[in-house]
């Protein structure tokens, strides 16, 4: 059976490009074969330095994940620290990582270029990431297109443990969703917590009105056609609504007459009421008390299994017993 495995950061509120880039992905594939999908506390550490900080956030996405539809009956969800040996396995692959790898990697360049201190862990961030997927014997890892390099990575050392020591490891595959591989933001940039531009997924009614009216837009008066294709607006339209609801809003645009704040307010209902069944679910998770914590002990327990089974292969292979 296929194993699925992806991760995500708990190191902010989770928005609309982590739920089209990620987790819609990690939730579908659900049913497609054996998921893992975990918390990546330990990678966390990179940038989070306060601990409660740390642990609220671990929980949030925890729920969010599960109201989003992650169904803990066929997918294992668990905080990646519940791990430990993922640790061992990443001192391991570092043994056979080259620097120059390392050195390419595009995530380290723009997290120094946004100021993050260049520390060994922020550096050697990739290797860890490489030890989450191939302790698990991952096939399959649904994630947003910023992550496809760190697959590659993976399979790179993969590839040099293999060639070292025998066949340890199986060669992971991104699946990358072509359709929403770079959800806008609300300037119009890449969607991400760094830069400020997120519409959260669960954010209060009138904070997320708040943040689609403050779509950035050119200054086409309200009677004048506009471009359709390179607004924010209906680029965010297409994720929410249906083929003839987006191109009704295409042509509204191209005729004149109407003024992007009527069809921010459009777009604003339209996500609205999209994540509307996920809020009422998670305010069903929220009053149970012990649900999260029951699940996560479940995944880990899961987690522990596979991830044994895979360091006792490793550990004979390069020698450690
Ligand atoms: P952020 O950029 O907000 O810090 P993360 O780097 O934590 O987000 O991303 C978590 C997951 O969500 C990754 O798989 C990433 O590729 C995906 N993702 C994040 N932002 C976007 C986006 N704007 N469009 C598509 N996928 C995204
Ligand atoms: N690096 C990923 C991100 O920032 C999160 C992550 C950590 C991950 N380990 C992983 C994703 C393993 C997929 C598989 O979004």
């Amino acid at each position: 059976m296929t194993r699925i495995l992806s991760g995500i950061q708990p190191t902010g509120v989770l928005h609309i490009g982590n739920y089209f880039g990620m987790m819609q992905q990690a939730i579908a594939l659900q049913n497609e074969g054996e998921a893992f999908y975990f918390i990546a506390d330990y990678h966390a550490l990179t940038s989070v330095r306060d601990q409660d900080v740390l642990r609220e956030n671990v929980r949030r996405v925890a729920l969010d994940f599960l109201a989003a539809g992650l169904d803990p009956e066929r997918a294992a969800l668990f905080k990646q620290s519940d791990v430990p040996q993922v640790t061992e396995l990443t001192w391991i692959l570092s043994t056979v990582a080259p620097m120059g790898l390392l050195e390419r990697a595009h995530s380290y360049k723009d997290k120094l270029a946004r100021g993050m201190s260049p520390t060994a862990g922020l550096f050697s961030y990739p290797i860890l990431m490489a030890a989450d997927i191939l302790i698990y014997d991952s096939d399959v890892v649904p994630v947003g297109k910023d992550q496809k390099q760190h697959i590659e990575m993976t399979r790179d050392l993969a590839g040099k443990m293999n060639e070292q020591f025998g066949q340890i490891f199986k060669l992971p595959e991104p699946r990358i969703q072509a359709a929403t591989e770079a959800v806008p933001g609300l300037d119009g940039q890449k969607m991400s917590k760094s830069y400020g531009n997120t519409i959260d997924i669960f954010g209060g009614e009138k904070e997320m009105r708040k943040r689609v009216m403050s779509i950035v837009t050119d200054s086409t008066p309200v009677e004048a056609p506009k471009d359709p294709s390179r607004s924010t607006i209906t680029q965010l339209y297409s994720l929410f609504a249906s083929k003839s609801e987006l191109e009704e809003m295409q042509a509204r645009f191209r005729k004149g007459g109407t003024g992007y704040g009527d069809f921010k307010k459009q777009l604003f209902e339209k996500i609205w009421e999209y994540f509307s069944p996920m809020r009422k679910r998670r305010e069903e998770i929220l009053a149970e008390k012990l649900y999260i914590d029951n699940v996560l002990v479940r995944g880990a327990k899961r987690a522990n299994e596979i991830a044994g089974d895979v360091m006792t292969r490793v550990r004979s292979a390069v020698g450690l017993r």
